[in-house]
């Protein structure tokens, strides 16, 4: 019987278990190239160990940050070559201790030694530093000794925090890694790789993707080598390893349950055959992202602190995202944006991938959004969608008569959508596993308002007569809302975990109008979603018939600005959540205010589970990044532990 990794070249990193690796992969029939991408730099040749041990002892240290388990087993270890247990233990003992999460306080239990705060999940140098900010009597840090035992690379903003925090910095790093003496076997993988000779790359640790593109930068092929990966099955041991790639713009395919090399090798015979198979096929089958999905753990985007909210379950802080949250604001966007038409943009699903991951992990937003566009679907339509500059959106065949009702075709967006089903496959693997990513559409309201006017209105003129000739309005809306419907279940078949529903120019619309004309059909869209997936049911100007407007079904509700969240939250009832709604200007003011306007949000929810922070509507072009970053974080910060 055929073997599965049989006729596949496996280039391995591993560099200690180099052996062992090559020989699980040869009993899955895989031929190994091994490229050892690192090499161990011995313990005692760590002099800033020994600087820690004797400032230790002379009780020139205030506080020690653990960031990893295996690096404080280690600091203890490798001071036990010149130290006695006891004396090390009994030192820490008297100073402060942060360790960064579960495996650090793991480590110091297992040794006795009592820690004084722990920094909560996610552990990232942004809950460290707040960690510190917020208990500031128990841990000073101004012009006192911190040290910071390091494991691998440094982490840079974290020294910074610190610094700016005015602590007196000593870097302790545990655990280096260097290059391996003789890279020749790494280069030869690049080249290998390059050349497409290699089918399958396996990661052991983060550090060896790092070197991998040390010496890629190195020999100027960063750019192909990451091409040449999109035609490769990539496996990574584990969560760290996995982020580590991604960090270098690439999608992990497989990931095995537990972070053993056993478990790796076996996860990539299943998989890498058929994951090939479509990876060159010169568009991504669907299958392919299926296996990958797979691997992603549903428990952890189920358990995101952005679908408990949806769910009106407890959450650790109030999750945040914003509409438009990649866009012209962003320095990257609009690079990327005066090489391309943004049509154009909207179908390289390559580059959507780029920008809605950007934007999220540069925003450390709590979901990501598809970057994509409403009217889209007025394309597929064969309406003549257009972008031009500074005026916004245009169709030129628009919809007025009859006939145009009839002849808008029946169209089927798993064909004539298909890139932004693509796309979203592709960012679903591409994201962190436990960020959610929403897909939308226009509600039919405002995608027939784009249709009939052609373009942005203010009055709505011909849409509001349009309304009251049923024979025009009711099939419209009917089409409109079927291939909606069709849209978006397609959009979560294809990965995302929610969607939000744009009913961005409802409030134009009287009470009545709206309940007549429009409520039923909004209603018939959410009714038909798959039932589980949370959808978020958006519109501004939406305060005169609120309660209606919620009565459509959704089981979150996104409020503008010009209501208040309170109010709004009683009118839509607590059995629903709420997404909003700070004023987009807001975030155009210096950070003080925004914290203040933020705070008024947060506060008059008064930590009600189910809330969704995000804006009235779209961040404005003219917002600075930081400014959006701080908004994020003042979120979570805000109403941490409320
Ligand atoms: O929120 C996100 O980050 C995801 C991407 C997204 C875009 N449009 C990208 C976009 C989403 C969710 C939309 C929805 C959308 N599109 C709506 C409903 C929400 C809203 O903002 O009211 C509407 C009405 C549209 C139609 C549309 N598309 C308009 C009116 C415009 C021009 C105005 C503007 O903001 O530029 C667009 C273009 C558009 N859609 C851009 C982006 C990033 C700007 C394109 C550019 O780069 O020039």
């Amino acid at each position: 019987m055929k073997k599965p990794l049989e006729g596949l070249s496996v280039v391995t990193f591993e560099s200690r278990l180099a052996g062992t690796i090559c020989d699980l992969i040869k009993l899955q029939g895989g031929t190994p190239f091994s490229a050892p991408a690192m090499r161990e730099v011995p313990l005692e040749n760590n002099p800033e160990v020994f600087l820690f041990a004797e400032k230790l002892f002379a009780k020139e240290i205030d506080t020690l940050i653990l960031l990893t388990g295996v690096g404080t087993r280690y600091l203890v270890k490798a001071l036990e070559t010149r130290y006695k247990r006891e004396d090390i233990l009994s030192a820490l003992r008297k100073i402060i201790i942060v360790p960064r999460g579960p495996k650090p306080i793991r480590a110091l239990k297992e040794m006795e030694v009592p820690f004084t705060v722990a920094v909560p999940e996610p552990n990232t140098w942004h809950e460290i530093l707040r960690t510190l900010d917020e208990n500031r009597e128990k841990i000073p840090v101004k012009d006192r000794v911190v040290a910071l035992q390091e494991y691998g690379v440094s982490n840079r903003l974290l020294i910074e925090g610190l610094k700016e925090r005015g602590a007196k910095l000593l870097v302790v790093p545990i655990y280096r890694w260097a290059l391996p003496e003789d890279t020749g076997p790494l280069k030869q993988a690049i080249r290998n790789i390059l050349q497409n000779k290699a089918d399958v790359a396996m990661f052991t640790t983060a550090v060896q993707v790092e070197h991998l593109f040390q010496v890629a930068g190195e020999l100027k092929v960063t750019d192909q080598l990451r091409n040449a990966f999109g035609k490769m099955v990539i496996a990574s041991v584990g969560p760290d390893c996995s982020e580590m790639i991604r960090s270098f713009g690439l999608s992990v395919d497989v990931e095995p349950e537990s972070p053993k090399m056993g478990p790796l090798v076996v996860a990539t015979a299943e998989k890498a055959a058929k994951i090939l198979e479509a990876k060159r096929q010169n568009d991504c089958a669907v299958e392919v992202y299926d296996a990958i999905l797979e691997t992603t753990a549903r428990e952890e985007l189920d358990g995101s602190v952005f679908m408990k909210a949806c769910r009106l379950e407890k959450t650790p802080y109030t999750p945040v995202w914003l509409m438009r949250q990649a866009g012209r604001y962003m320095k990257e966007y609009r690079q990327i944006r005066e090489k391309k038409p943004f049509l154009e943009l909207c179908k390289d699903k390559d580059l959507v991938t780029q920008i809605t991951v950007h934007a999220q992990e540069t925003i450390h937003a709590d979901a990501a959004i598809i970057f994509s566009d409403i009217l889209l679907l007025a394309e597929s339509f064969g309406l003549e969608l257009e972008y031009l500059k500074g005026d916004g959106p245009t169709i030129k065949k628009v919809i007025r008569s009859e006939k145009d009702v009839r002849n808008l075709p029946g169209i089927d967006p798993k064909d004539s959508l298909s890139y932004v089903l693509q796309a979203i496959r592709q960012t679903r693997c591409s994201l962190k596993p436990g960020i959610p990513l929403l897909g939308f559409a226009g509600a039919p309201f405002t995608l027939a308002s784009y249709l009939i006017e052609g373009g942005a209105s203010d009055r709505f003129l011909k849409t509001k007569k349009m309304m009251r000739v049923s024979r025009l309005w009711n099939p419209l809306m009917e089409k409109i809302t079927r291939t909606t419907i069709r849209y978006l279940n397609a959009q979560i078949d294809a990965g995302v975990q929610a969607v939000q529903i744009f009913d961005t120019w409802a409030g134009c619309l009287s009470g009545g109008e709206y309940k007549r004309n429009v409520l039923p059909y909004s209603r018939q869209l959410i009714a038909s979603i798959k039932p589980g997936v949370p959808v978020i049911h958006f519109g501004t100007g939406t305060g005169k018939f609120l309660e209606a407007f919620a009565g459509a079904g959704s089981s979150v509700v996104g409020v503008d600005h010009r209501l208040r969240l309170d109010r709004a939250w009683q009118k839509i009832g607590y059995q629903k959540a709420i997404q909003g709604n700070l004023d987009p200007k807001i975030l155009l003011l210096p950070v003080p205010r925004i914290r203040k306007e933020v705070k008024k949000i947060l506060d008059s929810v008064k930590g009600r589970d189910g809330h969704i922070f995000n804006l009235g509507h779209g961040v404005l072009p003219k917002t600075p990044v930081e400014h959006v970053i701080a908004l994020v974080d003042m979120v979570h910060e805000l109403s941490r532990d409320r």
